[in-house]
């Protein structure tokens, strides 16, 4: 991403809903005094833990959280790792879904953790077996990893499969780590699933603005647990963050207070791209899928010999168009397309690789 991201003519390998402008989002929240208040902030320290109506709107997406349940940080990936810094001891089990976003399985096992891989398989829908699942616990398991919906292949854990996730984590005195970056992006109107949070106190989430918030420049993310985990990810993270900032705090809370105007805007970016992207790959003979049912990112096999990081590099130079090969996740012939980006890159971008698919010499 760092190499190409920003050079790239049409980016389909971003996973954030396409990121607002701050004048796209301030004519969305319609918010005038803004500025004007703003300019009044005394630019000292903020709050340690987050402001209090940042909080409060944090926790006021889940069922059962109140202000102390939230800790603010840096992004989902600061809260991860927090996470596992505050969690995770040398000799510990950690259990993580693979593939998935590396921080998730890496980070515990640089920590000490033994981290045992629950593989997500295509045959079963890229969801976690819980049978596999339970025979992976042993008596030092002190977590369990998930992503819902899940980076790179937008499945979804559904409320019953999450709640024998979550009885297999009581019953192994374990906690139960839920990446919910993506929550809320449903590719039917009719699903939804609630966070792991309402459903055991075992479950520590994450959560951030930057993907189904569009405010990825922001860097705001955060941890939702009980009082008591929230506390030790407190003094964890006392040796690297005094508070956040001050504006991103500021702007975040407005966010907070408009979630349903923002989803509105977004749902709508991702259920058209979805579609559009779903009848390329119906009329692409050499590309399949299972439909993600959330989330912002398509995981696409493709037949073809080439390695997957060739296919894209060639990609990007001979149409310009930018995927994530799958070797990133270490899955090869597989390719990351994100399609939270705005419709008209998802089209220009899929025709160039439908171009570039056919008509290339070197793609096969
Ligand atoms: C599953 C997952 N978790 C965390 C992150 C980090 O996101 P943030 O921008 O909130 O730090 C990403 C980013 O791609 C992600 O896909």
């Amino acid at each position: 991403m760092n190499a190409y991201e920003h050079k790239i003519q049409l980016n389909l390998a971003e996973t954030c809903v396409d990121p607002f402008t701050l004048r796209e989002f301030f004519a969305l929240v319609e918010e005038e005094d803004f500025f004007k208040k703003l300019k009044e902030k005394k630019l000292t320290y903020g709050f340690i833990e987050g402001s209090p109506n940042l909080r409060k709107g944090i926790a006021n997406l889940y069922n059962n959280a109140k202000t102390q349940n939230v800790l603010v940080t840096r992004g989902a990936i600061d809260a991860n790792f927090l996470v596992f810094y505050s969690i995770v001891e040398p000799g510990d089990t950690v259990i993580s879904i693979f593939p998935s976003y590396q921080q998730l399985y890496s980070v515990p096992k640089s920590f000490g953790a033994k981290v045992k891989l629950l593989k997500l398989r295509e045959e079963d829908q890229w969801l976690p077996d819980v049978e596999e699942l339970t025979r992976l616990v042993d008596d030092k398991t002190k977590l369990i990893v998930l992503n819902n919906p899940h980076n790179p292949t937008g499945s979804l854990i559904e409320t019953s499969l999450l709640r024998k996730i979550c009885k297999i984590t009581e019953d192994a005195g374990a906690f139960l780590l839920c990446d919910e970056s993506y929550r809320g992006l449903y590719v039917k109107p009719k699903d939804s699933v609630p966070s792991a949070l309402d459903l055991s106190k075992k479950a520590v989430v994450t959560g951030s603005l930057s993907k189904a918030f569009s405010l990825t420049g922001l860097r705001l993310g955060w941890i939702a647990a009980n009082e008591e985990i929230v506390d030790d990810c407190m003094l964890h993270r006392d040796y690297t963050t005094i508070s956040g900032n001050m504006i991103t705090d500021a702007i975040a809370s407005l966010a907070l207070k408009h979630v349903a105007r923002i989803y509105r805007r977004n749902l709508k970016i991702i259920r058209t791209n979805h579609r559009i992207l779903s009848q390329w790959i119906d009329g692409e003979p050499l590309i399949e899928w299972v439909p993600p049912r959330a989330g912002s990112t398509a995981f696409l096999r493709y037949n073809l010999h080439t390695p997957s990081v060739d296919l894209s590099r060639r990609l990007i130079k001979e149409q310009g168009v930018f995927v994530v090969p799958g070797s990133c996740f270490e899955m090869e012939k597989f390719l990351r397309i994100g399609y939270g980006c705005k419709t008209r890159t998802m089209k220009n971008g899929l025709s160039r690789f439908k171009n570039f698919l056919h008509h290339s010499t070197t793609a096969h």
